[in-house]
């Protein structure tokens, strides 16, 4: 782990699903104290983070960045103290251009980027107490080196500020088609790497890498790449679309396996609902106990598929523990089974599981678990 951030997967809310560009300080209050009252600030989701938009469309005389004054009329440094005042952590949003993404929208010049200015820049961050940035690409260049030159001078940038402040990279934006995320090992740079596009509210969009992202595009992309995670280092499969609006909209069941495979990754979990108006299924969803238990566990190992079913995960947690995922993909409920070999649980015929999601116990017959699970559902079995 490294020091004042944290080992396992952060946890918290961002503004961009839901209001995007449309962000004003009294909605990012609004969503903080829905944190507080919903419970989910103690189930662990801490950090506030405000997306792109909220930056003016200049710098301050002195170049340093600076609020927008119609939507931040107070700054942020106390934004940061109403955050903090609360048990809260502040989050921002950069980027290593001039302009932030927001200049892909059409007719919106975008807003202030860090490129050329990170050292000054992440002074600012820490004098406004940030303790989380989300530095975004927003550039069509995707050469390489160039990358790597501006996410690490942003790190660093960070480092010499001395405030603990969680970097969240995103080097897709723009590139669409390079994924550079998926590419590349981002580790020894970024906390957290967004691996794949945007995601959508939808289950899937079949669209490859490129493109808006569905639940299971996105599980697919990253189910690679678990040997990069570890203590303050994770793959970003993107923000949760639990609670949040679409067409045709995400059943239960999508919304219940996207936090399981977010569980299952060790991903951080950051919801982009509107928290203020939330059902009580969708805060069921989000503050599940065990499956918040699973996505923090302290060991830091993220799952993968059980060979080459991408129906079937198991990821490693405590010292000795097992948790297997079955999703069912298909169009029709069934039953799914696992065989305990494949498990690595050979010869124990009394392996018994509990679903993280009902409780429900199973009892392992024949070398196999198996669970009846519905359309696009996921029955997360941890073996006790
Ligand atoms: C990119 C990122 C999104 C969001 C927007 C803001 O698309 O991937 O998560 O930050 O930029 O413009």
């Amino acid at each position: 782990a490294v020091a004042g951030l944290p080992a396992t997967p952060p946890m918290g809310w961002n503004s961009w699903n839901t209001f995007g560009c449309n962000i004003t300080e009294q909605i990012v209050r609004a969503q903080a104290d829905a944190l507080v009252s919903s419970g989910l600030r103690d189930a662990g989701y801490r950090y506030v983070i405000v997306d792109d938009c909220w930056s003016a469309e200049n710098r301050a005389a002195d170049g340093s960045l600076q609020a927008d004054p119609r939507r931040f009329p107070s700054g942020m440094a106390e934004l940061g103290r109403y955050l903090h005042e609360r048990g809260l952590r502040f989050g921002l949003y950069s980027g290593a251009s001039d302009k932030t993404c927001a200049q892909f929208l059409g007719n919106r010049p975008g807003a202030t980027g860090s490129r050329g200015h990170e050292a000054q820049d992440a002074r600012t961050f820490a004098d406004w107490q940030v303790d989380y940035l989300k530095y975004d690409w927003c550039s069509s260049e995707s050469d390489h080196d160039d990358q790597v030159r501006a996410f690490t001078v942003m790190r660093d940038a960070i480092r010499g500020t001395d405030r603990p402040i969680v970097y969240s990279i995103n080097p897709n934006s723009g590139v669409a088609d390079a994924v550079p995320g998926e590419q590349y090992d981002w580790g020894g740079v970024a906390t957290m790497t967004r691996a794949t596009n945007d995601i959508a509210p939808v289950w899937s969009t079949n669209a490859g890498p490129s493109g808006a992202q569905g639940i299971v595009d996105i599980v697919d992309a990253l189910a690679p790449l678990a040997s990069r995670v570890g203590p303050s280092t994770f793959n970003d499969p993107d923000m949760l679309v639990v609670g949040v609006d679409g067409k045709p909209g995400l059943t239960v069941a999508q919304q219940r396996t996207q936090m399981s495979m977010w569980a299952m990754m060790a991903a951080p979990l950051i919801a982009g609902n509107d928290l203020t108006r939330m059902s009580t299924r969708t805060l069921g969803l989000l503050r599940n106990r065990a499956i918040i238990a699973i996505d923090q566990d302290q060991r830091v190992s993220a799952g993968a598929p059980v060979g080459d079913d991408d129906e079937i995960w198991t990821r490693a947690v405590g010292e000795k523990g097992l948790v297997v995922s079955l999703t069912n993909r298909s169009d029709h409920p069934r039953t799914m089974s696992v065989s305990l070999t494949s498990l690595g649980l050979v010869g124990d015929a009394t392996v018994t599981a509990i679903d993280a999601w009902s409780g429900r116990r199973y009892q392992a017959s024949g070398g196999e678990l198996s669970a009846e699970v519905g359309v696009d559902d996921t029955v997360v079995l941890q073996i006790v």
